[in-house]
């Protein structure tokens, strides 16, 4: 048995039956598939909420390529890389596209997975291919951006592919012709700024609201932005006007869940060790040594306080392992 304590970011206690570091994308060939096993990068958006019968298979493989074209560069990434040091690689080299999601937690290759996104910038918007290896077939396999039926915070790796495929490499392409990104309100105020000083200002908006996990472990955003039809938004903003909202497509509109939970008044609520930050609401801490059943108690109690208030269900974005494998806390559908 091993611990996954330094394994996931909110650090549960949790042990898995065995660990194996892929620092070559080869070594995929003698792994046995038959044994449950989950795929983990650094654990940023994984917690383990319970001991993990099987192999935790973690992907360390590095390397940074770089081709050029007239318009752009084409960027091969291996899964293994830490993210934040891509983006400021990137950044150091004159290759701009990415400031916006600087200081995002975990690996490269856990990125197209949940599609993370920040400040108005979505990582499908620059990824081209995918690469990774098929258990099914043993061997590796090419995903073109539209294959990997990128949403918000998801992907293929979720749904078809998911405990199939490996993800080991990443293609970017930043183009040359670059303009800032600044459709995020608090970076409105820069003016005609440098790409360092977008992702100077990203780290500093984030470094303000988002807990450091390794001062507080936690795992970033823990639930989605609920999307929810139009007519449900435009009722609650006939009682809430000031309730943040963001335009999805003709018959949907996104809420922020940060701001429901705070407004459902749970801003430092505690369970155990389980804290709902002060800072974003959003965000859960391990505060206090918390154990599994901390968690667990936490996220039903947030889902059930924002039911009762607004009629909207949280579903947490956070990827929680249990005995076997992926579990989900399904949010309550009536608040009775
Ligand atoms: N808000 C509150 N109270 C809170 C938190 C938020 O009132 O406690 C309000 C804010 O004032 C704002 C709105 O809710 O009007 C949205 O908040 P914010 O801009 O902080 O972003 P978010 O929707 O809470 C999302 C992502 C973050 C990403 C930010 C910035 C998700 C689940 N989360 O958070 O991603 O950094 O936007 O783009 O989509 C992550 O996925 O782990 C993550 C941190």
């Amino acid at each position: 048995m091993i611990s996954l304590l330094q394994h996931h970011t909110f650090a549960l206690p949790a042990f898995a039956t065995s660990l194996i570091r892929i620092e070559q994308i080869d070594e995929l060939k003698q792994i046995d598939w038959n044994t449950p096993f989950i795929i983990l990068g650094e654990g940023s958006n994984t917690v383990f909420v319970d001991d993990f019968q099987g192999q935790i298979i973690q992907i360390a493989n590095k390397g940074i390529s770089v081709n050029e074209t007239d318009v752009s560069y084409i960027i091969e990434v291996s899964a293994g890389e830490n993210w934040h040091k891509f983006v400021n690689y990137c950044v150091e080299q004159g290759m701009y596209g990415l400031e916006n999601l600087a200081l995002i937690p975990g690996t490269v290759g856990a990125a197209p997975v949940q599609n993370i996104g920040a400040y108005g910038v979505e990582v499908k918007d620059v990824i081209t291919k995918v690469s990774g290896f098929d258990i099914v077939t043993g061997r590796q396999q090419v995903l073109t951006s539209e294959e990997c039926e990128f949403a918000y915070r998801d992907s293929i790796f979720k749904h078809t592919l998911l405990g199939r495929f490996i993800i080991t490499s990443v293609e970017f392409e930043l183009k040359k012709e670059w303009l800032p990104n600044l459709s995020y309100g608090p970076l409105k105020s820069l003016q005609a700024p440098t790409a360092q000083q977008v992702m100077d200002e990203v780290i500093a908006i984030r470094s303000s609201k988002l807990p450091d996990p390794k001062i507080q472990p936690n795992s970033g955003s823990f639930f989605k932005n609920p999307i929810v039809l139009k007519e449900m938004a435009h009722a609650l903003l006939s009682t809430y006007p000031e309730m943040p909202t963001y335009p999805v497509s003709n018959t949907h509109i996104k809420l922020a869940a940060g701001w429901l939970i705070e407004q459902a008044n749970l801003k430092g609520y505690k369970i155990g060790g389980v804290e709902v930050s002060e800072k974003q609401a959003l965000v859960l801490i391990n505060s206090d040594d918390a154990v599994n059943k901390d968690l667990l108690a936490m996220i039903t109690h947030i889902q059930k306080a924002v039911l009762a208030k607004f009629g909207v269900a949280l579903e947490h974005e956070v990827r929680l392992i249990a005995k076997s494998g992926e579990t989900k806390v399904e949010a309550p559908t009536c608040h009775k």
